[in-house]
């Protein structure tokens, strides 16, 4: 049984009083769940973590940030390494969001030595994939899907710490998603390649989470495709109760 993740990334939005309030808030609401059957992620902006970490601590709310360097230290000004949100107290990191990669030139090496580096220093990672519009329309999706998994993959991916998240590029804050089936087809691909590169097994458990445009109408059908194991939500993860409205989705 692949337990649900949901994810909050909060991309570069949220000051002291505000980021505070919406993760105490949450954490109220997920430790008052008694035994919640679901994971609970946020990655707020850098300037957040500690902060955030220190309210939600003893939730069981999991926090980690958006982004790491895939070195450990040294000269490589304005980079945060994967050791350092270890030693903050962060339990993971999301790498290769479209936005990396298209704002920053992240390629699928770039992601890949990152994921290894997060790995190394102990956290968790959740590794970001997604075609964009044109590749959509020509009918590319599955094969770029299947390329950035295939060179993003850190060599010892496990269940356990290794999250996959198909986000398609053109879904990401626009309100439109893929159709169910459209989402079932990848997702069910996405296993089938990870079972080449990583094996079976860990095919099987690792969690694959949908992202772009989920909001609470549209959780329940998202969430309960059978390849579908929780939700990077961006937008909604900015409303306690649309991020929790779309938690409540996995019941
Ligand atoms: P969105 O963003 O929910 O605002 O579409 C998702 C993401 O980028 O992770």
């Amino acid at each position: 049984m692949r337990k649900k993740l949901i994810a909050g990334n909060w991309k570069m939005n949220g000051l002291t009083h505000d980021g505070i309030s919406l993760a105490k808030d949450l954490a109220n609401l997920y430790k008052a769940s008694d035994n919640p059957i679901f994971d609970m992620f946020i990655a707020p902006p850098f300037t957040l973590l500690s902060n955030v970490l220190e309210v939600v601590k003893e939730s069981g709310v999991w926090v980690g940030a958006q982004d790491c360097s895939m070195y450990d230290a040294g000269a490589h000004t304005g980079d945060v390494s994967p050791i350092m949100l270890k030693d903050l107290g962060c339990g993971g990191v999301i790498v290769g969001h479209s936005e990396r990669r298209a704002d920053h030139g992240e390629t699928n090496e770039i992601v890949k030595a990152k994921a290894e580096a997060a790995l190394k220093a102990g956290l968790g990672v959740i590794i970001c994939v997604g075609e964009t519009l044109r590749e959509r329309e020509t009918g590319k999706t599955l094969n770029v899907v299947k390329e950035q998994l295939q060179k993003s993959i850190p060599t010892e991916t496990t269940a356990g710490r290794v999250v996959i998240a198909y986000e398609p590029v053109w879904a990401i804050g626009t309100g439109k998603t893929p159709t169910k089936n459209d989402v079932q087809e990848v997702h069910a691909s996405m296993r089938h390649v990870l079972a080449d590169v990583v094996g079976a097994e860990i095919a099987q458990n690792i969690r694959l989470l949908y992202g772009g445009s989920v909001k609470p109408n549209n959780a329940k059908d998202l969430l309960t495709l059978p390849d579908v194991d929780g939700a990077l939500v961006g937008g909604a993860s900015l409303k306690v109760n649309d991020f929790w409205a779309i938690a409540q989705a996995v019941m």
